[in-house]
């Protein structure tokens, strides 16, 4: 790859305010962007422009300042679509998060769909957002919850189980499209063109792989897609929930109230278009604008490019590990770079991962521990109580994970191990 199309970690640093201050006295080192992304003064900027300059609700004042609210949140909508290969703004429901966006699926679709002896099928590694929901609908349906077991290296989907468990000719195939535990990519649009052949809806968590790689929703040809914007440089408090418009136009709307309406008499009412009738009530409209800022500076940087530059860091730091004694490294490894996101779990034998984080903490550097909502993978799958965890992004560069490294050897030195 030629220089000038490699990210200057360095430079886009400089973009986030957060990265001149300091943890434990050192400046820190930003290594849970899985859990949620630092935000660039663009970002920031855009909700004080909001609020100082033409804060007024949208889809309701005839106005200059109430127009131009408006205009940038729909933008933001616009941008979305866009960058993740949608149609239209149609297909974007503005929620708040990839939680609400896969519950929203469960509770309206589900409700309308599923029947008792249902089958909806997920895997061994999602995240509890994509596996709470549908054990809530499996129970209220009297639906059956099936897996899709991990292979024997307990690093990727098992294909052989995906196909025996398709069989069942599943309702739902909800599966994500990186873990945020092994870092593992899944071949969604594999999936959804096999879950397909059995009359399946397929939705596609995309918290983590969304923020981090080209995304091309039609491509992938799944009916939903989920995401946050606060793990892609947007603030927290706003999500998507992508779908088809089939899809969507078949789905009634969880809430009623204003703005998801076209006409209400006293007795009935009719639902306004899509993708408003799923957006009851005043919307997070610093957060829509915020996100629509956020997705600009992806833009000016490039979805391919992150990923480039994710994969030399995910390599790098996998290097790295490689030869630590008492170290355990989850998730595919650095011959399959092309599957595996920008995280990296790792367990030091006899640490606890909370031990881990703390003296991480006491070096400037911010790592995540514990079972990062992904209980039945880690502790059923990976049979650990809890794993640590760094995860990279943009702003990421090796320097980070040569301390991130030393910081391994620091906890190794403490806890008087090899
Ligand atoms: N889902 C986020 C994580 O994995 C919070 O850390």
């Amino acid at each position: 790859m030629a220089a000038d199309q490699e990210i200057n970690a360095g430079d886009i640093k400089k973009d986030f305010p957060i990265f001149k201050i300091k943890m434990s006295g050192k400046p820190i080192v930003y290594l849970d962007s899985a859990a949620t992304s630092q935000k660039p003064k663009q970002v920031i900027d855009s909700i004080v422009k909001f609020y100082s300059e033409y804060n007024a609700n949208i889809h309701r004042g005839i106005y200059d300042i109430a127009e131009r609210a408006t205009d940038e949140y729909t933008n933001s909508k616009g941008k979305l679509a866009k960058l993740i290969g949608a149609k239209s703004i149609r297909n974007i429901v503005y929620v708040r998060n990839t939680t609400e966006a896969i519950n929203l699926v469960a509770l309206s679709w589900g409700n309308a769909n599923i029947e008792k002896g249902d089958h909806i099928l997920i895997s061994d590694m999602e995240h509890h957002s994509n596996l709470v929901p549908w054990q809530l609908l499996a129970k209220r349906k009297g639906a059956v919850l099936d897996y899709i077991k991990l292979d024997k290296s307990s690093e990727k989907l098992d294909m052989d189980s995906f196909k025996e468990n398709l069989e069942n000719d599943p309702k739902m195939v909800a599966v994500t499209q990186a873990s945020n535990v092994l870092g593992t990519i899944n071949d969604v649009k594999y999936i959804t063109k096999e879950a397909k052949k059995h009359g399946s809806v397929v939705l596609v968590d995309g918290a983590q792989s969304a923020p981090h790689m080209p995304v091309d929703v039609q491509s992938i040809g799944c009916d939903f897609f989920a995401l946050s914007a606060h793990k892609m440089l947007g603030p927290t408090g706003i999500g998507a929930l992508y779908g088809t418009e089939e899809i969507l136009n078949s789905m009634e709307p969880l809430f009623g109230g204003g703005d998801m309406i076209s006409a209400v008499t006293r007795q009935t009412h009719s639902w306004n278009s899509l993708p408003w009738k799923f957006e009851a009530g005043t919307s997070n409209i610093e957060g829509g604008i915020a996100f629509g800022a956020a997705i600009d500076y992806l833009n000016s940087i490039g979805m391919e490019k992150i990923r480039r530059h994710e994969e030399k860091l995910t390599k790098h730091a996998l290097e790295s590990l490689e030869n630590v004694k008492n170290i355990e490294v989850y998730g595919p490894k650095k011959d399959e770079i092309n599957i595996k996101s920008g995280v990296v779990s790792f367990g030091i034998k006899g640490v606890h991962p909370h031990d881990v984080a703390q003296i991480f903490n006491n070096e400037g550097i911010a790592i995540r521990a514990g079972h990062h909502c992904a209980m039945p993978l880690v502790t059923e799958v990976l049979r650990q109580g809890a794993v640590s965890r760094m995860s990279f992004y943009l702003y990421n560069d090796e320097d980070d994970i040569d301390k991130a490294v030393a910081a391994i050897d620091e906890v190794k030195r403490i806890f008087k191990l090899e």
